[in-house]
C-alpha cells in the first residue's frame, strides 16, 4: 500500500477500506508516514467527508492506538457524560451527583479548559485539597463505594488522536465533522463506560456555530457510539449566551452547589435536570420519561444529589465544608459591579464568546496549555437574555485580581445588546438525537 494512493482515493471521493485506514493510523503513529502526507489526507477528508463505515474504522483505529479503561470492576451500569465545551458549562458538577444519587455509576474523566471554554478539572481544583489524580483501583473503588468520581485522564487514551489533533490544529482541518466525531468518540469509547451522554453545544460560543452542523455532528457521534456497542444519546444545546450566570472556576463551583440546593439559575437547572433524565433513561434506571422525571426531582429535592457532591469532595481529599461556606473556596481580592446606563430595556443578546473572552482576560482561562489559571476570578451575570434592565441596574459582577480589568469591563459591556421591545428567553434545549 502507498500513502499517496490513499490520499488520491480520498481526494477523488472514494471510500477507504478498514485495512487502508489501519495502514494510515499505524503508519502515522509509527513515524512511517510523514506529516505532510497526513496533512494532505486530512484536507481531503475535510472536503470529501467520510462514510459511516470509514468513521467507525477511523474511530476504532485511534482508540486501539492506546489503552482502554476497563470499568468491569464497577458493579452496575456505568455512564459517561461529555460536553463539546461552552461558556459557563458546569453541567457535570450537578448532573453527575444527581445521576449517581439515582443509582447510576458515574465514571467521568474530564479535561482542562482551553481558550474561552472552561474545564471541569480546573473548576474542581478551586476546592482546597481536591485531587483529580487517582490510580485505576482507587477510581473503581470510589465509584463502587459512593457511585461517582471525576478525575483527570489517567490512561494513555487514543494517542493517535492527540497527534492528529495537533496536526489538524495547524493545517486548518479542525472543523471537519467526521474528524471531530471520531476524535471525541475514540476517547469516549476508550474511557469504558456502558453508556454515553453527549452535550453538543451550538452557537457562537461553541465549536459548532449553527444547528445544521451541530445536528450532523451529533448524529455522527451517536451512530459511532451505537455501532461500537455503547448506547449513546446527544442533546443539542444553545451556546449563544453563557449557560447559567457564573463563568470562571470557583464562581462556577458556587453556582453548581447552589443548583444542587435547588437555587440555581433557571436555564442551567433545567438543562441539568434534562441530562439527568436522559442518563436515567439510557441506562435503564428509569422505565420511561415520567419515571425519570420523578427520580431526578427526588434526587434534587431530597438533597441526595448535594450529599453525593459532598461525598465526592471528601473522597477526593477536598474540603467538604465549602458546601456550606463559599469563603473557603479560592476567591478573588476584589469585586466590581458593572451597571447598565440607559432607558428601561430588555436584554436582546448576551454574547457567550465575549463573556468567555472577558473571563480569560481576568485570568480564569488559559490561552495555551501551559498557562496558569487564576481560580478565584470570574464573572457572574446578573441579567440574561429576556430580562428587563433599568438605569443603574447591575448587569454583571466581576471577581478580579486586577489583571486586565478595564479591558474585561469593556468586553462585558460589549457582550450585552439591548432592545426596547420584549425579548423571549432562549430555549436551551434545541434537539435530542437518540
Ligand atoms: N474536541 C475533541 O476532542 N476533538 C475534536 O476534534 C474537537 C473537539
Amino acid at each position: 500500500m502507498r500513502m499517496v494512493d490513499l490520499i488520491i482515493k480520498k481526494r477523488d471521493g472514494y471510500e477507504l477500506t478498514e485495512e487502508e485506514i489501519k495502514y494510515i493510523i499505524h503508519g502515522y503513529i509509527n513515524n512511517e508516514i510523514p506529516d505532510y502526507q497526513i496533512s494532505a489526507f486530512l484536507m481531503s477528508v475535510f472536503f470529501k467527508g467520510m462514510t459511516e463505515r470509514e468513521q467507525l474504522s477511523f474511530t476504532m483505529e485511534m482508540l486501539n492506538s492506546g489503552e482502554r479503561v476497563d470499568l468491569s470492576k464497577i458493579n452496575g451500569v456505568t455512564c459517561d457524560k461529555h460536553s463539546t465545551g461552552g461558556v459557563g458549562d458546569k453541567t457535570s458538577l450537578v448532573v453527575i451527583p444527581l445521576a449517581s444519587a439515582c443509582g447510576v455509576k458515574m465514571a467521568k474523566m474530564s479535561g482542562r479548559g482551553l481558550g474561552h471554554t472552561g474545564g471541569t478539572l480546573d473548576k474542581l481544583e478551586s476546592i482546597p485539597g481536591f485531587k483529580i489524580e487517582m490510580d485505576p483501583d482507587e477510581f473503581f473503588n470510589q465509584i463502587n463505594d459512593i457511585g461517582l468520581a471525576i478525575i483527570g485522564q489517567t490512561a494513555n487514551i487514543a494517542p493517535a488522536d492527540k497527534l492528529l489533533y495537533s496536526l489538524r490544529d495547524v493545517t486548518g482541518t479542525i472543523e471537519s465533522i467526521p474528524l471531530i466525531a471520531s476524535s471525541i468518540m475514540s476517547k469516549k469509547i476508550a474511557s469504558g463506560a456502558d453508556t454515553i451522554v453527549l452535550d453538543v453545544k451550538v452557537g457562537e460560543g461553541a465549536f459548532m456555530k449553527n444547528l445544521e452542523s451541530a445536528e450532523k455532528l451529533a448524529k455522527a457521534m451517536v451512530k459511532i457510539g451505537n455501532l461500537a456497542g455503547r448506547k449513546t444519546v446527544a442533546t443539542l444545546t444553545d451556546m449563544n449566551e453563557p449557560l447559567g450566570c457564573a463563568v470562571g472556576n470557583s464562581v462556577e463551583i458556587i453556582e453548581a452547589i447552589e443548583t444542587l440546593k435547588g437555587r440555581g439559575p433557571k436555564d442551567f437547572s433545567f438543562l441539568c435536570m434534562s441530562f439527568v433524565k436522559e442518563i436515567l433513561m439510557i441506562t435503564g434506571m428509569a422505565k420511561d420519561e415520567n419515571d425519570a422525571e420523578i427520580q431526578a426531582n427526588d434526587a434534587l429535592n431530597s438533597g441526595r444529589g448535594l450529599e453525593q457532591l459532598r461525598k465526592m469532595i471528601e473522597h477526593q481529599h477536598g474540603d467538604p465544608r465549602v458546601i456550606d461556606n463559599y469563603e473557603l473556596l479560592n476567591t478573588s481580592k476584589d469585586v466590581v459591579d458593572i451597571k447598565y446606563n440607559g432607558l428601561k430595556s430588555y436584554i436582546k443578546n448576551l454574547h457567550a464568546l465575549k463573556i468567555g473572552e472577558a473571563a480569560m482576560l481576568l485570568g480564569a482561562g488559559r490561552e495555551t496549555k501551559e498557562d496558569k489559571v487564576d481560580l478565584g476570578v470570574g464573572i457572574v451575570l446578573r441579567k440574561k437574555v429576556g430580562d428587563i434592565v433599568n438605569n443603574g441596574d447591575v448587569i454583571a459582577t466581576l471577581y478580579t485580581n486586577h489583571k486586565n480589568i478595564d479591558r474585561a469591563i469593556q468586553m462585558v459591556n460589549d457582550a450585552f445588546e439591548y432592545s426596547i421591545n420584549e425579548v423571549p428567553e432562549i430555549n436551551k434545549i434545541l434537539e435530542i438525537v437518540r
